[in-house]
Formats: C-alpha cells, structure tokens, sequence
C-alpha cells in the first residue's frame, strides 16, 4: 500500500503549500519570450535560393545581429512546412525524428513577383501561394487569393541561438538574470542547461477561423479557449493522478496539432517540437479591438484566431495542412505522422481491468463470471502486482506460478491476457535484465554520466533510453516467446508511467538535463519518452510473431505519432459524473489529434462509483474507441455484477450492443487506417457547414452515419440532444422513430435509454444475436439496417478481414462490400478490386426505416439463382419493414427489391 500511498499524496500541496507542477510562470523560458519585446525581424530578400524542395532565404534578427535560415517546402498533400534553424549554429539544435513517416513530397516553388518589401511565391499550379515580407519579417500563405494564414504576424519569432557557457566569473550572484539562462530551479529541483537558453517561439494568425481544436491532452472542452484570462496551455508529459478539470496543464500526452475550422475551410497548424511547449491562443471577433493600430484593424474585416508557440528547446518546424475540408486535413495529418495503426478486432471489444487481480484463481473467476451473466468480454488484464516485486517481464512466483496455463485456459475460450510493462527498471544486479540493460548501454544517464536513478513502483530504478534505437531493438527482443517466460501469443501489453513518471523527480518526472543517446538532453525529446516506448513495445510483438501477427498495445504516454503503434487512454481519472463528462471531449480532442483508437477507464480510476454512475459510464463507454473498464488497487471491486441484477442487465445491454456494432467499428478503424478519419468525430467533421455543430462537445459522431448523446447526469428524466442538419433526418436506433434534423429534441430517459440515432442516408451492419467474444462474433450472421435520406436514397459499407493478421495488407486478404439503396432496392457489392478474402459470413436480416407504405412484396434476387420473394413484416406505428432469415453471402452480389 506504501506506493499507493505515494501517488495518492503526491497531488496533494505539500506541507509549504507549493504545487508539484509548474504554472507557466515559473516557466524561466516562458516568461523569457512572453515579457521580452517583439523583435522586428528582417527577411533578406535577396538571399533566396529555390531548391528543389522549395525555397530558402535568411532572417535577420536586428537586436542580435544573428542570421537564421528560414526553408520554406510545400509539399505535394496541400502542406507547407517552413523550419527556421540557426544560420551558423556553434552545434546542432535537436531535430525530431521518427514521428514524420517518410520522405515529404515536395513540389518547387515558383517566383511570381519579387519586389524590396516581399516576394512573392506560387506553387500546386499556382493555387497556392507564400509571401515572404521584407520588414517586419512574415509570411503569408494564400489559397485561391486568399490569405489563410501569417506566419509571425504579431512578430512574436524568437529564436535564442546556442552560445559558448559565460566563462566563471561572469557567471556568478551578481547576474541573477543571466545565471537564470543556464540554471533554473523549482523547489528543490535545480536544472542545468547545458547549452543554456535555447528557446524558440512564433505567432500565426489564421484569418476568417474562430473555432480551434485540438492540443490534447487536457482535461477541458473540445474547443480551445481563450488563454487572454488565465494559463497558457502546456504540453509537457506528466503523470498527474487524479487530474484537475478544466486545467491547461499538460497531462500524460501531448500532440501539438491545433485544427481550426470555418464553413469552408480546416485547416491545421503542426508545431514538431518534442520538448516542453506552451500554446497561447487569443480569439479576434471581426470588430476592431482596443489597443489595435488603423492598419491592423482596416486589414481584419473578419474574426482570427491567434496562436502563439513556445518551445525550449530544438528548432521551429512548422507544418501548416490546407485542407480545405475535414477529410482532406485528416488525410494530410495521417500522410505526415502516419495512419491508425488497424487493430486486432479483439481489442475493439471490452476489456476488464483492475490495480489487481490478486492471483491465477481470482483471473479465472473474473473470467468465468463474464461467461455466468452472459457479458461478453474479449481481455482480462494484470497491473504491477503480477510481477516478482515489480520487475516487469516476471511473474509473482506465488500469486502467478502458471503463466502460460493460465493464457491457455483463456485462450481456450478465445480470450487474450494483457500485461503491464513499465519503463523503469528495478535497481537490482542480481536480475538478469537490469544487467543486460546496464551493460549494454541502455539506460538513461545523468549529466554526471552516470546511469541515472529515480523511484517508482520498484523502489529506485533505472530508465530505459527509448530514444535509442538499439536500446529500441534490445527492449523489443525482450517481448520473444523464448526470452519472455511464461508469455504466449495471447499475451498483449500496457506501457504505463511512460511520461516517465519518477516519484522524487522535479514534476514528478526525469529531470530535464538528463543525457540520453546522441549526447542529447532529457528537455530535448520529454514529450516523446512514451511514444518511443510505445514503438518498441509493438514491434516486439510483432517480431515475436514473425511479422505475422497485429499488435495490441496501450500506453499512457504518446505523442503526434502514436496512434501508429496502439491505444491510448486517458489516465487516472475519478469516479465522479464530471469525471465522465469529460472524457467525451478529451477523447474528441485526441481523435482529431490522429490518436483515434482512446478510452478513458470505466467508472472512474480512483474512488467508488455510485450503480448509476458505472452504468451510465458503461452506456457511454460502449460508444467509444477504446472500452476498458479499470480500478485503483484501495477502491471496491467493481465487476459488471457485483451491484443486482439491474445493474448487471443494463451493463450485460450496454456491451451486447457494443459487440453487435463492431462489424461497423472494424470498418471505421479501417477507414482511419487508411483515409485517416477517426471513428469518434466531433459533430463540425460531419456537418462542416452548420455552424451551431462547432461548439457541440457533449455528443459525437460515430463514423458518418451514427450520432450519440451518452446520458453523464445523475438522475435525469430528459436529455436536450442537437440533431444537426435542416436537410436531414434522423432515425432513433432504439424506436426507429424519424427526426428531423437542424433541431434539438427533448428526449426522456430512463436508466435503459442511451440516446443514438442513425442518419438518414446511411446502411449500418451489425451482427446479430450474442457472442461471448469477438471471435465467437465472427462467426455471426450480419442485420442490416438501411435508414434513406429525404430522397429515399442510403449508402454503407462494411470492412472484413481474418480480424488478427498483416495478410489484408500482405496478401489483400480482406473485402469490402458496399451497400446502396436506391428506388426502393437494396444492392450488395464489390467496393474495391483484386481482394482475396473468403468467408461465410451471411446477411440475415435486413431492416429499412422510414418507408412510408406498406410494401406489396420483397424479391430477393441473387446473380445466377432464381428471384425469390421474401415474407416480411411491416410495422405501420413506425414505417419499419423488416425481412428476416435472408442467407445471402455478404460476398456475393445480390438485390433485394421492395414492391
Ligand atoms: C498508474 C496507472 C494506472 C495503474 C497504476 C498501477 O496510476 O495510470 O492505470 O493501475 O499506475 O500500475
């Protein structure tokens, strides 16, 4: 209990009253930029050189007299990057790699005009175009004309280049302010700055924009607010238990991607930086503002967003994503950092998770308890307390003495185990692994050169340098079947406190002038620690299979890239109702920042949830990516049946319905796996044009055709739900009653209603009939429901492959079916070409709303047999005609015709 103990306190002021975490005024470099003045930087026109990736030319900075080097690329997806380095750097600045999956495409630029104040350049056939100005230094980029954004609008560039450390004597009590830029402290953590200050910073404006997004992971609304009246917002990975709400301090994770949209346009902003990073954005109404000059307030005839960066360390690598709509931002944002990793279609289905289950006995309970109150669950899973004193890759010889028995007897019901994984080592020469990873070079040191230490779970440890990709390489061989003892291929894993987290280390995490490989500092890459562990986790799961086989990874920590190698979840959150209210825009946040496979844990990490609130957060939970229910080790047990059997019926509901729809859920994982759309999207990603969608962040979209407004209030007999679109109309799932759209409706509730309704115009497949596990779910026939738009018209498709392998992407084993409804006649066919997956898979039912007679007679005809006419039942009350006992092969063309 002495750790729980530990983590627990450790958010609690300590007795002096001071906070573990940083505002950002105690930030040195933040205040540094913030109250230092606006330097006016020059471009120096007449060094531009075009290359073949763009264009460069030198900035001037007129206080220093230094030069940087300013390269412009387009690239061929709508994007633009522009990275400012040092002109002549004494040593080089840290340049983030990995996260930018391959090489940019670049177009060339082409010089349109160039005059003493600007040039201007043109590329994509002169659609778009940058306009580099002389004094003060920005840039503008155009498209179609039309100026979308300034870069370094306000002259907020800041650029502090390396410098040799001031010799002793200057280095001294009597410059406090100086001292300061290559030492800082907090409490009594003192920081050394190897290569003192080192920050860099910029403004961009983006015109006609008064919505942005995005900037996970904070604990607050989908839309970013205005930071004028309080912090800006931090990312900085750091273990914050129990976090406050509607706080900007950074969390576990970070992804500097602001998204912001308008009617006609989204567009994306994308800072690369790994090390500490604060975002101020200022919102701009169209009328003229205090304190504004004529020139700005004649040139601003319609609202902007202001965005301000500030980094600490590594170089300005701005990516600015034109869009124009939603679909197109994903697509450019997933060509850049890569796409959602496909998951295991196990890991779309519910996941039980507890701080512990206590031992082989209590797994098997758990297990058979699932099977007992028929609640289909895919993954059980073990926290620390599995290990011989928290030595990962080990088992508690007496709590755990059969491993793989134990994966056994779960896989024999088709069920997968998943593992905790830690990146801090236990201090411990007598075990072989922290040997191996001692003499092989693989942990992170401290700026003595020594393997540094901090505490965590195990007492004092060592940290892993994922950073390293030989440390990288040797980490991933640890998760081999040989090497790992007691692991199967059914074992799947969890990186936790990857942020990292240390117990006695300033923020609770590594000091920041720690040295990992490459002589680079802790500051450098902080926000990529768990990202880089993420990666090697996955791919020792997929070496271990030969590169055959899917991995399932969840991490805590991530960065712009991660949603490559797993899931992510939203930490230690609290059983409360706000608690559960905001994991609807936190997890809205992350899907439009690429992490698009998220769960935040059911029922609340730390206390007990009330039965109405775990139910409730099981309805909601059902409806997002990633479902795992979780528990601290000191809170009750909280199993889906220990609360009566209303409580166990409506959970046993909430998850069946779940496991119906994940043959929808594979598709659009499929779809962000390959067109980097996410499955959970904000209302505006559907409805781009209707502006009353922008600020909605207590409902989502469930792919395209699906809108869920999960009940996250206590005791509430009516929820208010937004269905958008005045041409639309909506369809309620559960009475098949039809909605019109552009109108909120007063729903009543009881504890059984989880408010979701299908668009009109769109074809849903579920299975049909219960599964007690997605492998079981497999082998069921499918129900289809067409919901027609005003124009009787509805498309859908649906995604299927073995559920587990690489073979759709190695061999094309997979198919996609599309379905059209059109003129009263459903069509299943081929949506793709050349793919080789086979199944007996059979569409059983089939079920169209909304149709307004009553039909004479359903003709079923299969290419090559014979029409058949089908019996049907219409219901009048609710216009819902539904065929049942179909046997069509998904696989094969066919049509059913209603007369
Ligand atoms: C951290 C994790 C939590 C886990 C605990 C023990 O608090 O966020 O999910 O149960 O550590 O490993």
């Amino acid at each position: 209990m002495a750790e729980v103990r530990q983590h627990v306190v450790s958010v609690i002021p300590d007795d002096e009253g001071k906070e573990k975490f940083k505002k950002s005024s105690d930030v040195a470099f933040y205040r540094r930029q913030m109250q230092g003045p606006n330097l006016q930087h020059r471009a120096l026109l007449d060094t531009l050189v075009l290359t073949e990736r763009g264009a460069r030319l030198e900035l001037l900075n007129p206080d220093t007299q230094t030069k940087l080097l300013l390269s412009l690329s387009p690239c061929k997806n709508d994007t633009v990057r522009i990275l400012i380095d040092e002109l002549q750097p004494i040593k080089a600045r840290y340049r983030v790699p990995d996260v930018i999956t391959g090489e940019l495409q670049c177009e060339q630029l082409r010089v349109v005009r160039q005059s003493k104040l600007c040039v201007f350049l043109s590329w994509s056939s002169g659609r778009h175009q940058i306009c580099v100005w002389h004094f003060p230094f920005r840039l503008e980029i155009l498209c179609e004309d039309k100026v979308m954004v300034t870069f370094n609008s306000r002259s907020k560039l800041w650029f502090e280049t390396l410098q040799d450390p001031p010799s002793s004597s200057s280095h001294g009590s009597e410059l406090p302010e100086d001292a300061s830029l290559w030492k800082e402290t907090f409490r009594q953590f003192v920081d050394v700055k190897a290569n003192g200050p080192s920050s860099v910073g910029s403004d961009l404006s983006l015109h006609g924009f008064s919505h942005v997004f995005g900037l996970p992971e904070h604990a607050d609304g989908l839309q970013l607010r205005d930071t004028g009246d309080g912090d800006a917002y931090r990312l900085f990975n750091l273990d914050v238990f129990a976090y406050d709400l509607h706080r900007r301090l950074g969390l576990y994770g970070s992804v500097p991607l602001i998204v912001a949209h308008k009617p006609d346009r989204t567009l994306g902003v994308f800072w690369l930086n790994a090390s500490e990073t604060f975002v101020n954005v200022h919102y701009r109404s169209a009328d003229p503002q205090d304190g504004e000059t004529p020139r700005l307030k004649r040139r601003r005839r319609e609202p902007q967003t202001d965005v301000h960066w500030l980094s600490e360390s590594g170089l300005i690598d701005c990516l600015v994503l034109l869009g124009p709509g939603p679909q197109q931002l994903f697509k450019q944002y997933a060509q850049l950092t890569g796409y959602q990793a496909l998951p295991p279609l196990f890991s779309l289905g519910y996941h039980q998770c507890r701080w512990n289950y206590d031992d082989e006995a209590d797994v098997k309970a758990v297990d058979a308890g699932f099977d007992r109150h028929d609640i289909p669950y895919d993954v059980i899973w073990l926290d620390i307390e599995h290990t011989d004193g928290k030595r990962y890759f080990t088992w508690d010889p007496v709590a755990f003495p059969d491993p793989s028995g134990l994966q056994r007897h779960l896989e024999g019901k088709k069920r997968k185990l998943v593992v905790i994984s830690d990146p801090h080592i236990k201090v411990d020469p007598d075990w072989s692994m922290y040997r191996e990873a001692r003499d092989g070079g693989h942990f992170v040191r401290n700026r003595e050169g020594e393997i540094y230490r901090g505490s965590c779970w195990p007492g004092e440890s060592s940290y892993l340098d994922f950073s390293s990709a030989h440390t990288r390489a040797w980490y991933s061989r640890c998760f081999g079947l040989g090497k790992y003892k007691g692991s199967t291929s059914s074992l799947f894993v969890w990186n936790d406190m990857n942020e990292p987290s240390v117990f006695d280390g300033p923020e609770q995490t590594m000091p920041k002038d720690a040295v990992h490989c490459g002589g680079w500092e802790h500051r450098d890459l902080h926000n990529l620690y768990g990202f880089y562990q993420h990666m090697a986790t996955a791919e020792g799961l997929v070496s271990r299979s030969a590169g055959l086989e899917r991995p399932f990874v969840l991490t805590r920590s991530f960065f712009a890239g991660s949603q490559r190698f797993g899931a992510v979840w939203t930490g230690d959150n609290v059983a409360s109702w706000e608690y559960l209210q905001i994991s609807v825009p936190m997890l809205l946040s992350l899907s439009v920042a690429g992490i698009a496979f998220c769960g935040a844990d059911v029922g609340g990490f730390v206390q007990d949830p009330d039965p109405e609130l775990l139910v409730r957060w099981y309805q909601a939970a059902a409806l997002q990516p990633f479902f795992r229910g979780h528990s601290a080790k000191e809170t009750k047990r909280r199993e889906p049946w220990l609360f009566g059997e209303e409580v166990t019926a409506r959970i046993r509901t909430a998850v069946q319905q779940r496991y119906c729809l994940l043959p929808y859920w594979y598709t659009l994982f499929h779809q962000a796996h390959t067109c980097g759309l996410p499955p959970l999207r904000p209302l505006w990603v559907e409805f781009p044009t209707d502006q009353s969608t922008f600020s909605v962040d207590n409902q989502f979209m469930i792919g395209g055709a699906l809108l869920a407004c999960p009940v996250t209030e206590a005791q509430v007999k009516e929820v208010k739900v937004f269905l958008p679109g005045s041409n639309e109309v909506w369809y309620d799932v559960h009475s098949a009653e039809e909605h019109k759209g552009g109108r909120t409706l007063s729903l009543p509730v009881t504890l059984d209603t989880v408010p979701v309704f299908q668009r009109g115009g769109s074809v849903l497949c579920r299975a049909a009939g219960g599964a007690s596990c997605t492998a079981d779910l497999q082998l069921l026939p499918l129900s289809i429901t067409v919901a027609p738009d005003p124009q009787g018209v509805a498309e859908g498709e649906l995604y299927l492959d073995d559920g587990h392998s690489f073979s759709y992407r190695d061999r094309k084993s997979f198919c996609r079916r599309r379905f059209s409804f059109l003129s009263d006649r459903l069509l299943c066919r081929a949506a793709g070409e050349g793919e080789t997956f086979e199944c007996d898979t059979v569409v059983h039912t089939l079920t169209v709303l909304g149709l307004k007679r009553k039909p004479s007679s359903v003709i079923v005809h299969v290419s090559g047999a014979k029409d058949l006419s089908a019996a049907f039942e219409f219901l009048e009350s609710c216009f819902t005609l539904t065929v049942k006992n179909l046997e069509l092969r998904v696989l094969t063309d066919w049509e059913i015709e209603i007369r």
